[in-house]
């Protein structure tokens, strides 16, 4: 949430930030701004709204000129969306010019300080107040009213406000006296560095900077870095020196486009044949029956002793982990717990001396994810994870773990990053089962099922003009039911997030089972319910479940196993599947429910990519 780049070097900033904050749009879009330095004078633009319409709008009307700047994306936390609260955010001086990710926690009492002291604030947000602080620091540490000659003044002056404040940043400061500079700092919201040639980049990711550099360094938490075209320089709050070091990229400028498609999520879902491919690539393993991984830093042995596995995450992965939990738990027999990332922090539940946590991100920075990593290693435990942002702050606190290698997943809801956490919990779960009690066969099967998936996806995807045609006849119904049971209860659950994430249309994820409990008493003739159903073990009872709802007159969509003619006679509309293995059914099933979603919310004039309210990282707990 919420995109940060800054620039530094010979090229006119503003493009280069402008271009930036688009590639950052969907950290949020509520608002945004830039602050450009050129001759002494710092200029500030910021405006409510998306991108295209704020602020590109108002660049174009009142250019601004200069080689040094920064912009900011804004997902609002202090202070409602307003232009008065986009950033950049100046100091009492209008000398000093800042843009920040995250929440100052103890951001009144700084500023109850600072309003004694005189200052006034122009916004409601807690960064303005933050700007003020390292202005305040600032102020004090010139001498008389020597120039200071160094940036070294700044980021000391930085370093002296971050002293003072509790809560999560990941920061760019600029200064009218140091055309050439520009200070970052972080901690517990992502910032990295871009190396280039007489010119260099701050950004809250790396999908800002790589069309200009594939070079980067991960700061890490406390870090203040000093940036200028010719150099870089970071210290750390905490320790004497900083630990730098520099990263390759591993993507490239066009695999952040949209391409050919309309949308970056209709272009995620239809990269799922490749991504699926890129999770299994390598780690199949046919001549010992099992799945292998470079990275989880664990021995057989001691996977063999670890006694249960807590997975945390947080909303689509949330689900992943869900069906992760089905799979460990069928294959390899481990007990397995599924915690909500912020319920796990900060409930004390109890953790046995072999208990691993395994969480899962695709960005790999989500604050409650990161905490509850954080509190696993704190209480002594081993901590795994399975993510996709290669470098990203979890991939990097993380005792082991493994990469998706999905690419950069920019659609705000989440589509083939889902499928492929699965994916690779299905690995996961082959390989842990091996190491006990998993026989040699099944574990083939399993192999040899989930080769199959790309081809199979494909065939699902084949089916997308249909899919179109079944979400405009139901586009205008106001509530939804998704209903499965086993490996398919997930599902129906994700199903049902992806059409309220981005047709706001009100949608229940419930087990088909446990509906005839309460939840049966809604549905009525207007309430449609997608049913997934694939021929597998629950077959029969799902089937149950569904003659339930038929009998209170509910629409049914149903998805099910190609060549199950039962199916017609009773569901409204029909989807099939081709066949696989029940534990690899979720894999299959998901990729036509994010269509159906993408369809239904363009035909209620939706903008997919940016649904309201939401952002695709959400750094704050
Ligand atoms: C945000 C996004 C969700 C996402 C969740 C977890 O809330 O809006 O789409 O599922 O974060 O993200 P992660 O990157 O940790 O998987």
């Amino acid at each position: 949430m919420c995109g940060i780049i800054g620039y530094v070097g010979k090229k006119s900033a503003s493009p280069i930030l402008l271009e930036g904050l688009r590639r950052l749009e969907y950290r949020g879009y509520d608002s945004a701004g830039v602050a450009v330095l050129g001759n002494a004078t710092l200029v500030v633009r910021k405006k409510l709204g998306k991108i295209d319409e704020g602020i590109a709008r108002l660049l174009k009307a009142e250019p601004v000129h200069g080689s040094l700047g920064i912009a900011h994306t804004r997902w609002a936390t202090h202070g409602a969306p307003a232009d008065k609260n986009s950033h950049p955010h100046f100091d009492q001086s209008e000398k000093i010019a800042v843009v920040h990710n995250g929440v100052i926690e103890n951001y009144d009492s700084l500023k109850q300080k600072l309003l004694a002291t005189g200052h006034k604030f122009k916004s409601d947000t807690d960064t303005e107040v933050l700007a003020h602080l390292i202005g305040e620091h600032y102020h004090k540490r010139k001498t008389g009213n020597r120039k200071p000659e160094t940036g070294n003044e700044l980021a000391a002056a930085v370093s002296d406000a971050l002293r003072e404040v509790i809560g999560t940043y990941g920061l760019a400061v600029i200064c009218t006296d140091f055309p050439d500079t520009i200070i970052g700092a972080r901690r517990g919201s992502p910032l990295i560095i871009g190396i280039g040639k007489g010119e260099h980049f701050l950004a809250s990711d790396a999908n800002a900077i790589v069309a200009h550099t594939k070079k980067v360094v991960y700061l890490n938490d406390y870090d203040v870095a000093t940036i200028t075209p010719e150099r870089f320089e970071v210290s750390n709050l905490g320790t004497d020196t900083a630990n730098v070091q520099i990263s390759n990229l591993e993507f490239s400028h066009e695999d952040v486009g949209r391409g050919k498609f309309a949308h970056f999520m209709l272009k995620e879902i239809f990269e799922q044949p490749q991504t699926v491919a890129n999770a299994l690539r390598g780690r199949l393993d046919f001549e010992g029956a099992t799945a292998k991984f470079g990275g989880l830093n664990m021995t057989a042995a001691e996977l063999r002793h670890v006694d249960r596995i807590v997975i945390a995450a947080s909303g689509t992965s949330w689900h992943a982990a869900l069906v992760g939990e089905y799979l460990i738990e069928e294959l390899a027999q481990i007990p397995v717990e599924v915690e909500f990332a912020h319920e796990f922090c900060y409930r004390n539940c109890p953790l046995e001396k072999n208990t691993v946590l395994l969480v899962l991100s695709q960005s790999g920075e989500t604050a409650d994810t990161l905490a509850a990593l954080r509190e696993a290693k704190r209480r002594g435990h081993r901590a795994l994870a399975i993510v996709n942002v290669v470098g990203s702050t979890i991939a990097r606190e993380s005792d082991g773990g493994i990469y998706m290698h999905a690419g950069p997943e920019i659609g705000v809801a989440s589509t083939k990053a889902f499928v492929s956490t699965i994916t690779v919990l299905s690995l996961l779960a082959v390989h842990l089962g091996r190491l006990r009690q998993l026989s040699a066969n099944r574990a083939t099967e399993i192999l040899r099922g989930l080769e199959a998936l790309p081809k199979q996806l494909e065939k699902i995807l084949a089916q997308n003009d249909a899919l179109n045609k079944l979400a405009k006849k139901y586009a205008k119904a106001e509530d939804f039911f998704f209903l499965g049971r086993g490996y398919s209860f997930p599902i129906a659950l994700e199903g049902a997030l992806k059409l309220k994430e981005i047709s706001y249309i009100h949608a229940e994820g419930y087990s088909a089972a446990e509906m005839k409990h309460g939840p049966i008493a809604l549905i009525d003739a207007k309430t449609p319910t997608v049913f997934l159903v694939p021929q597998d073990a629950m077959y029969d009872k799902t089937m149950a479940n569904l003659a339930m709802i038929r009998a209170r007159k509910g629409p049914i969509i149903a998805l099910a196993t190609e060549g199950d003619k039962q199916i017609k006679k009773v569901a409204d509309d029909v989807i099939y599947l081709p066949k696989t293995l029940e534990p690899l059914n979720p894999i299959l099933a998901s990729v036509p429910l994010q269509l159906f979603a993408y369809h239904i919310a363009l035909a209620r004039g939706c903008d997919v990519d940016k649904p309201r309210n939401l952002a695709k990282s959400v750094t704050v707990q």
